[in-house]
């Protein structure tokens, strides 16, 4: 019921708990690294390859690109997945260390800015070229952490 959810919101308790929003250990961590890789690192990099390129097939070479307003925007969500993926790959016992971990984890929300800024602009070849950027950090941290990993699409064999 809203009314009492209102209440419980506006209750002095609930106030004092998130009196010091600054503190990192608010958060939760519910995912584990792998958990994070199959449920939101990966669906939203495959959203992001699949949403350019070309097929080529006996009818010839077809160009995929997002036909509408609302498919560039779910190119753009995965983007942001992607960008935003990074920090929560940084958070708590997921960093597997504070040296190389956090530089490639930081530069998968660069490269995320990236493919934002090329689905907001709606420019297909920056999608496709930012595409590989992703595809780059990925492999990249792999090749360091994940060595049974070495390509996203790969099934795991360690
Ligand atoms: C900061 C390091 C890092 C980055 C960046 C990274 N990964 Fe991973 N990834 C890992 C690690 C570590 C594992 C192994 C996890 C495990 O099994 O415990 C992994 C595993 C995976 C797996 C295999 C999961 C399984 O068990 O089948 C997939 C798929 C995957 N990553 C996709 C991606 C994609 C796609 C990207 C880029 C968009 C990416 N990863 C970027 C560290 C990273």
């Amino acid at each position: 019921m809203k009314v009492h959810r209102w209440l419980w919101i506006a209750s002095p308790l609930f106030l004092g708990c998130t009196a010091d929003a600054s503190d990192s250990s608010n958060y939760q961590t519910v995912a584990d690294v792998q958990q994070l890789m199959l449920t939101v690192v990966e669906p939203a990099a495959e959203a992001y390859w699949d949403a350019v390129g070309w097929i080529i097939d006996e009818d010839g070479e077809h160009e995929i690109a997002p036909a509408n307003a609302e498919e560039w925007e779910l190119v753009r969500n995965a983007a942001f997945v992607i960008a935003e993926s990074g920090n929560l790959l940084m958070m708590g016992s997921r960093a597997l260390d504070q040296t190389g971990w956090i530089g490639m984890s930081q530069a998968m929300v660069e490269v995320g800015r990236t493919a934002i800024e090329a689905a907001e602009a709606r420019d297909e070849a920056a999608v496709f070229d930012a595409g590989a950027e992703v595809y780059y950090v990925c492999t990249a941290c792999h090749a360091a952490y994940a060595l049974g990993t070495l390509r996203p699409s790969d099934t795991r064999t360690n």
